[in-house]
C-alpha cells in the first residue's frame, strides 16, 4: 500500500522512532508531525495532552496515513486508548511494545521504567507490565531533565553522568534487572545509562520494539509498501522549523531533516 506511515511527537523526540522505523522499513513513506508549539506534554495534564492527540491525529489523516504512530510516551500512556477509540485505521504506541520486551527480558522480574512525570504518573507502563506478568515487581521513575539535556546534545558529558548517576541511584538500590527507556528522549543517552546502571541492567528501547510492531501490523494487514527505491519522508512541525532541523539531525542520525510549518486545532 502507497499510503504513508503517520508519527506524532510532541517535538522532535520522536524522531528516535522515526529512525528506527525508517532503518525496519525503508521503503514506506513517512509523514512525521512535531507538535513544537505546545511541547512538552509530559508536565500537561492526561485531558490537554488527550485533546492534542486528537488534533494531531485529525492533521495526519488528512495526509491519508495508513497507520498511525503515536511515538510520545506520554501521548501513549495517557492517549491511545481514546485515540484508538475514535479513530478508524490501525494505532500504535511506544509503551506496549516496550513493556513485552521487558517482561520478555527480565529473569528476576524486577522491571524499572523512567520517563516524563505524566508517563510515570499515569500509572501506564505498570499497568502494562503486570498484565503481561501479574508477578512481576515494577518501580518507575521520572526523569525530567534528561529531555533539555538530550536536545542540548549533553549525552555523554559530565554533567550528563552526573544527572544519571542523581536521578538512577533509587532504581539502581531496587535491584533491577531491566529498564525501559520510556521517553523518546532517552535512546540519546543510553551510553551514559547503561554506565551508571551497570552491565547486569539489561536496557528496552522503545523506539526499536515499536518499529518492530509496525513492521508486524504491515506485514498482518498485507500493507508493506512494494517498491524498488527508498519511502518519502515529510516532516511537519507547528512552531518555527529551524530548531527542529538543527536538533532532528542528531535524533534521526541521518542528514538534514527539512521541516513545513503548519497549524492543528488551536495551537
Ligand atoms: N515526547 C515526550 C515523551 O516521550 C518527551 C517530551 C515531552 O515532554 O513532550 O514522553
Amino acid at each position: 500500500m502507497q499510503k504513508a506511515i503517520g508519527i506524532f511527537d510532541s517535538g522532535v523526540g520522536g524522531l528516535t522512532v522515526s529512525r528506527e522505523v525508517i532503518a525496519r522499513l525503508p521503503h514506506e513513506n513517512i509523514i512525521y508531525l512535531g507538535d513544537t508549539a505546545r511541547v512538552p506534554y509530559g508536565i500537561r495534564s492526561p485531558e490537554t495532552v488527550t485533546r492534542y492527540s486528537f488534533e494531531n491525529t485529525r492533521f495526519l489523516l488528512k495526509q491519508e496515513i495508513k497507520v498511525l504512530v503515536v511515538a510520545c510516551n506520554t501521548a501513549s500512556a495517557v492517549s491511545l486508548a481514546a485515540v484508538k477509540k475514535e479513530f478508524p485505521m490501525p494505532v500504535i504506541g511506544v509503551l506496549e511494545p516496550g513493556a513485552r520486551a521487558a517482561v520478555a527480558a527480565t529473569k528476576s522480574g524486577r522491571i524499572g521504567v523512567i520517563g516524563t512525570e505524566a508517563t510515570i504518573g499515569s500509572g501506564a507502563y505498570e499497568r502494562a507490565i503486570k498484565s503481561l506478568d501479574p508477578a512481576a515487581e515494577f518501580f518507575g521513575l521520572a526523569c525530567p531533565l534528561f529531555v533539555p539535556l538530550a536536545e542540548e546534545g549533553w549525552t555523554d558529558n559530565e554533567v550528563a553522568e552526573l544527572v544519571s548517576s542523581v536521578y538512577l541511584a533509587p532504581l539502581r538500590e531496587k535491584r533491577i534487572d531491566t529498564l525501559v527507556l520510556g521517553c523518546t528522549h532517552y535512546p540519546l543517552l543510553k551510553g551514559v545509562i547503561e554506565k551508571v546502571m551497570g552491565p547486569g541492567v539489561a536496557l528496552i528501547d522503545s523506539a526499536v520494539e515499536t518499529a518492530a510492531e509496525v513492521a508486524d501490523v504491515l506485514a498482518k494487514l498485507n500493507w508493506v509498501r512494494q517498491a524498488p527505491g527508498p519511502g518519502t519522508r515529510k516532516y511537519f512541525v507547528t512552531d518555527s522549523p529551524a530548531r527542529f532541523e538543527r536538533i532532528g539531525k542528531r535524533f534521526l542520525g541521518d542528514g538534514a531533516v527539512t521541516a513545513e510549518l503548519v497549524q492543528v486545532g488551536g495551537a
